[in-house]
């Protein structure tokens, strides 16, 4: 209790105020170390997960979930570590980040998810409960009345312990009835729940459906102005960023996504994914949308999780995949040499991205000859005319066979002294 209490009486830090008030400001929930462990083998030691932990707040996301302590010891004492190293570690500006235990409905994990994250100076409590009729029918046996009122109460429990900051999931959300959501959030808000998160927990909607829920939602439940609607998309159906994008446009303030898009199943939205579409369209398509994430760290920020996770990103995957800014097809290695906006709508120094070849070309059997002469331009050798000709000729000979021609394969190509610079 004197922990407690004493972490609770710590003057809070000023937590860039503008974003707070600010209507267009999207927070960022990162559920990397919840979500995304729960993807099938990519169980972190707690070392491994204070690492992602620390990245996480150098990237600037608004709240970490850094896990779910009931369901282990050890994933009790990672989300303690996290809240008393990652969760009092102030920034300049003032920026900490939120540090989030999840917990069912009921009183041994809440105590178990207030006891993990209680000495982070912004410590939030998540709890959750399924809503959907064929969740509460074959999974909890319990009807709405009953499931109402558990939910009620547990929330008002968390309250209780003195964590001010609660968020509520009714689980299934986009397979339960509205009506139904409507009156459990209603009750959760006047419990004290301060966010109320939207799971599509089966990535079962689309993105019109999903983002005209969380538009009903805020227009039909009493007191949602007074609380942040959430998105927790799963990507089932491939559709968790579009539906993610789709809540933020009807009024969702928080979105719930993890690096490299890891989670059950099919896994979550993907953090970069969702980040750097608002980056790239928000302000002109979303009414001006921003979040606060540092843009600059997600490339290291994903590479950590991904060897850490033993998780590896398929190469076209969006935003950090290997191939995301690499250019082989001779049309747009044209492009890209001109001008390159005319292939890349964001540069990969925005996420932190050294290209190893400047032009992000890739010599291969699609690539032209202005791609070849530029790049035999850059190692040295001026080539014009018939020699040009000839070379692009062996060149196109030996891309028909393999998948890309490194600078080595050009430098045996011009072996002949005719060619020598
Ligand atoms: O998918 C889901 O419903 C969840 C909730 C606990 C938010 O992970």
């Amino acid at each position: 209790i004197s922990l407690s209490i004493q972490c609770n009486t710590q003057k809070r830090p000023q937590y860039v105020p503008h974003r707070i008030d600010d209507p267009h400001y999207v927070r960022i929930f990162d559920t990397t170390l919840r979500d995304g462990e729960q993807s099938p083998g990519a169980t972190l030691t707690s070392k491994e997960k204070l690492d992602i932990a620390k990245q996480l707040s150098k990237l600037g996301v608004d709240i970490i979930e850094a896990g779910f302590p009931i369901a282990s010891p050890d994933d009790l004492e990672a989300v303690k570590l996290i809240a008393r190293e990652v969760g009092n570690d102030v920034n300049d500006d003032g920026y900490v980040p939120v540090i989030c235990g999840l917990a069912r409905c009921n009183k041994a994990d809440i105590d178990a998810a207030w006891e993990g994250v209680k000495q982070a100076l912004r410590p939030r409590i998540h709890t959750f409960i399924a809503t959907s009729e064929i969740h509460m029918q074959y999974k909890l046996r319990k009807s709405q009345d009953e499931v109402v009122k558990i939910a009620r109460d547990m929330v008002a429990y968390a309250r209780s312990l003195g964590c001010e900051d609660i968020e509520f999931s009714p689980e299934d959300a986009g397979r339960s009835d509205p009506e139904f959501l409507y009156r459990i959030l209603e009750e959760v808000i006047k419990a004290g729940a301060t966010t109320l998160n939207i799971p599509d927990t089966v990535g079962y909607t689309l993105p019109e459906e999903f983002g005209q829920l969380i538009a009903k939602i805020k227009a039909n439940t009493k007191g949602a102005d007074k609380v942040i609607i959430s998105t927790h998309c799963q990507n089932d159906l491939g559709l968790a960023t579009a539906n993610t994008l789709s809540g933020a446009a009807n009024g969702a303030r928080q979105v719930e996504v993890t690096l490299n898009g890891i989670g059950e199943r099919a896994g979550n939205a993907s953090l970069e994914e969702v980040v750097m579409a608002i980056k790239c369209r928000g302000r002109e398509r979303m009414s001006g949308l921003y979040t606060g994430v540092q843009t600059k760290h997600i490339a290291a920020t994903s590479k950590m999780v991904a060897d850490y996770t033993g998780m590896v990103v398929q190469p076209h995957k969006a935003i950090v995949g290997a191939n995301a800014f690499a250019h082989e097809s001779g049309i747009h290695q044209d492009g890209m040499l001109k001008f390159k906006g005319t292939y890349e709508i964001i540069s990969p120094d925005d996420i932190g991205l050294a290209r190893a070849d400047e032009s992000g070309i890739v010599l291969g059997k699609h690539s032209g000859r202005h791609a070849l002469k530029s790049r035999l331009q850059q190692l040295g050798y001026e080539l014009e005319g018939s020699e040009l000709d000839d070379i692009f000729h062996r060149f196109k000979a030996v891309a028909e066979k393999k998948k890309k021609l490194l600078d080595e394969d050009l430098e045996a190509l011009l072996s002949d002294e005719v060619f020598q610079p």
